[in-house]
């Protein structure tokens, strides 16, 4: 056997400039290429620009709806106030040999180190939320830092953007640029002729050129809420970071030139469709799956969410069936 080096990890991460992170019993830390996670029964490493990505959007997104999956061994399980952190939960070989490993932790106890986590890690001049052609590399020891990107705050309009009293279009998208894969997107505005006195209740306006302006990717934005419904505009380019199993039926429409899912089993990983969708289809992705999207060129998606706090348990007690209908 040649000579081997041994590393101490601790040391290194140090001497590279970043923080090692706890919580429970796992432990982060980061190379210049990679990031490195500890468990009791072992170690899971995952590519540091994945991870970030990754990690960008389970902070922004509060652990979204249901289960964010890192990759095919590391994520997390939204139960909204608690917040399960695994290794290998929904990994079929994982499982079968018992070597995963889960814990519980309180929602804002975690979202309080991933948030240090990723302002610790995050270089300047990277930007998770960015498609990798528009911003630089997350790699090597660590160099200032990217707050402003990762602190984006969403603007919320009170009831509608342009409504008197609101935000006015300029406050927002529309004071920023057409992305350059969006000149295609038709940037005109609608006429409304209210009726008289309906003036100030009445109101349009152009929803896809205002989306065509985002500088975020693989993020959705909350287009119309009412009850529990919610339709959530998106601009994709490159690969969803995450592959998200939902705890509850969604729907897809694709608004603008097209994306590939990888579908696979909710619990296993084991593929179970490819779907290609083209600017006007529409898709339920089922409530015992989880998905990952592929979109060549920059393309508007629109997700339908129900946000009724009720669904996860009638889905997973065997209600509900996990798709919407029976055909
Ligand atoms: C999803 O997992 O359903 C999802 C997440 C982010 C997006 C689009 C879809 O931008
Ligand atoms: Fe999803």
């Amino acid at each position: 056997m040649s000579t081997a080096t041994v590393v101490n990890t601790e040391t290194q991460t140090r001497s590279l400039g970043y923080k090692t992170f706890s919580i429970g019993q796992l432990k982060f830390e980061r190379d210049e290429y990679f990031a490195n996670i500890s468990y009791p029964g072992g170690k899971h490493i995952i590519p540091i620009d994945a991870f970030l990505r990754s990690l960008m959007r389970d902070v922004a997104w509060g652990f979204f709806y249901g289960t964010v999956n890192f990759d095919s061994v590391f994520g997390t399980i939204n139960h909204y106030g608690t917040v399960e952190m695994f290794v290998g939960l929904l990994n079929e070989s994982y499982r079968s040999a018992n070597r995963h490993y889960v814990e519980t932790f309180d929602s804002k106890d975690l979202k309080g180190v991933f948030e240090a986590m990723l302002d610790d890690w995050t270089n300047e001049g990277f930007d998770p939320f960015a498609a990798p052609g528009e911003t630089g590399v997350p790699f090597g020891v660590k160099h200032g830092n990217n707050s402003k990107a990762i602190r984006r705050e969403r603007i919320v309009a009170k009831r509608m953007v342009g409504l008197p009293g609101d935000l006015t279009l300029r406050d927002d998208a529309m004071g920023m640029k057409v992305n350059r894969q969006f000149t295609d997107i038709p940037q005109d505005q609608p006429e409304v002729h209210a009726e008289p006195g309906f003036e100030k209740e009445v109101h349009a306006y152009n929803a896809f050129g205002y989306v065509s302006r985002s500088d975020v990717t693989w993020n959705p934005s909350v287009l119309s809420c009412v009850d529990d419904s919610q339709f959530c505009a998106t601009t994709e380019e490159h690969i969803l970071p995450i592959t998200h199993g939902n705890d509850r039926v969604e729907w897809f429409i694709q608004v603008t030139d097209q994306i590939v899912w990888d579908v696979e089993d909710g619990k296993t990983g084991k593929p179970r469709a490819k779907v290609t969708m083209k600017a006007g289809d529409v898709a339920a992705m089922p409530a015992d799956i989880r998905h990952r999207g592929y979109s060549p060129k920059r393309s508007i998606l629109v997700v339908w969410e129900n946000n009724d706090g009720s669904l996860p348990k009638r889905y997973s007690s065997g209600e509900l069936p996990p798709y919407p209908v029976e055909f």
